[in-house]
């Protein structure tokens, strides 16, 4: 296949060379955008009389045809013709004759790869922060669900005090939205129209790049042509909210690992969504888990391969940035299909509540609240520590829970101690005590609930 560039050459280029530098195999997924950003410029060049306006006709026409070719999936894509622009400016220029040279005019591979990635990543972004909301609302419609479920909160992996299964749950919700506050953030980052760079100096020619950016409904135009084709600060920025994200969805998918663990059994998983061992008949094994927990550490490293790709490199445009879209692709790929398998399981976990209250009972979690009784009655918190500390030790060594505990035993350890003192160390009294704002209570949780459930948009933006 001819190169469109091959003028000043005189050798062809070597075959292993083709080969190493082509990014069609995977810059084809850009095929709609490159063809969608094609259209805009077309249309100014036209527009600005830059070209006449039938060859911009005819070239709009070629353009369409190739999409419903591409679409139809009749389109022949060519290895030796590098990437996804220039085999789609190839076809055109064979579909419409010397029209169809005039499209890459006052443009180059620079802008406009920089315009599909944009184009791309802005969809993509959208859909995740979809996805993401319909995560959110399920954990909101689990805790909702489950209100009255006590469970263990830990700390160290140690049972700590007693918190509501919900207050947990929402706890994820929180880390969500901050997730989907930096995907919109950096969508507004991504939203920037970089077309009219040309290879990094800007152009000669009377363009209009506020007239493309209108019909590609982007809301500003980049500043600095230089910037503009060397900047990937976007892609960096959406695979680190990814990459946060993932840490969070990896979090969560540790913790039900460990609450369907035989040992704790807080939880049931469905069927649906486990596998079975080749050899041991008796497993159930949370593979959908496992794998979001280890899909993580892809993006994790193609946040890293990004910012190592563009840390040397001088302005403006070099080859190593066409390095920038499978790590882009992949982690598309990998954030969606991972909260979109989490979104299906989650409704279906059974939550195993009197396994969760009942661990809850053991192991002193409520001796804080001792302290804080303690507290109540004049003393101070170190002290309270320190008393508390020996009351829980004297039950240790005669194997007793801190409410079997006599009023008289309590008292040998401080003359505060009341008989009220069985109201504050129940696991009960101990959740719904914790009202402090974002804390455990029912009262608190709810209100955080209703508050999620009122917002104007709801909790589904519509983006
Ligand atoms: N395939 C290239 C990339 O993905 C397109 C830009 C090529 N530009 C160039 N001057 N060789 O980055």
């Amino acid at each position: 296949m001819k190169k469109l560039w091959s003028g000043r050459f005189k050798e062809k280029t070597e075959k292993a060379v083709e080969k190493f530098t082509s990014s069609l195999s995977f810059d084809v997924r850009l095929w709609k955008y490159d063809i969608e950003g094609s259209i805009a410029h077309v249309k100014m060049l036209g527009r600005q009389k830059i070209i006449p306006l039938k060859d911009a006709a005819l070239v709009l026409r070629g353009l369409e045809e190739i999409k419903e070719e591409i679409q139809n999936g009749r389109f022949r894509f060519h290895d030796s013709l590098e990437d996804v622009h220039m085999n789609i400016e190839h076809a055109l220029i064979k579909k419409v004759g010397p029209a169809g040279g005039k499209l890459h005019t006052a443009r180059s591979r620079n802008d406009q790869v920089a315009l599909d990635l944009r184009l791309f990543l802005r969809d993509e972004i959208r859909e995740i922060l979809r996805a993401t909301d319909k995560f959110r609302k399920v954990l909101v419609v689990l805790s909702e669900k489950n209100i009255d479920a006590v469970m263990p909160g830990f700390t160290h992996l140690q049972k700590a005090q007693p918190v509501l299964l919900s207050h947990h749950l929402l706890a994820y919700f929180e880390m969500l939205e901050r997730d989907s506050a930096r995907f919109e953030d950096c969508l507004k980052r991504v939203n920037v129209l970089p077309l009219g760079s040309a290879a990094l100096a800007g152009t000669t020619l009377p363009i209009d790049r506020n007239y493309v950016a209108r019909l590609l409904k982007f809301p500003v135009i980049s500043e600095n042509s230089m910037d503009a084709v060397s900047d990937r600060d976007f892609v960096i920025e959406f695979i680190s909210a990814s990459s946060m994200l993932m840490v969070h969805l990896s979090r969560l998918a540790e913790e039900i690992i460990i609450w369907n663990n035989d040992e704790f059994g807080f939880i049931d998983l469905p069927d649906a969504f486990t596998t079975g061992s080749s050899i041991m008949p008796q497993k159930k094994n949370p593979d959908v888990l496992e794998l979001t927990r280890g899909k993580s550490g892809r993006v994790f490293g193609h946040l890293i391969s990004m910012l190592t790709v563009m840390k040397g490199l001088p302005l403006a445009y070099n080859r190593d940035m066409q390095e920038d879209k499978e790590p882009v692709f992949d982690t598309v790929d990998t954030v969606k299909s991972c909260l979109n398998v989490l979104t299906a399981m989650m409704p279906k976990v059974r939550f195993n509540k009197q396994a969760m209250a009942r661990s809850a009972e053991g192991g002193f979690l409520t001796a804080t609240d001792l302290a804080e009784y303690l507290v109540r009655k004049g003393m101070p918190f170190r002290d309270a520590h320190r008393v508390t500390g020996e009351v829980v030790r004297h039950c240790v060594d005669n194997g007793k829970k801190m409410s079997e505990l006599s009023l008289e035993e309590f008292r040998r350890f401080s003359e505060l101690i009341g008989k009220d003192i069985v109201h504050f160390i129940t696991v009960a009294t101990s959740v719904d005590g914790k009202n402090s704002a974002g804390g455990t209570s029912k009262k608190m949780v709810l209100a955080r609930i209703r508050k999620i459930k009122s917002r104007k948009r709801g909790m589904v933006r519509e983006t």
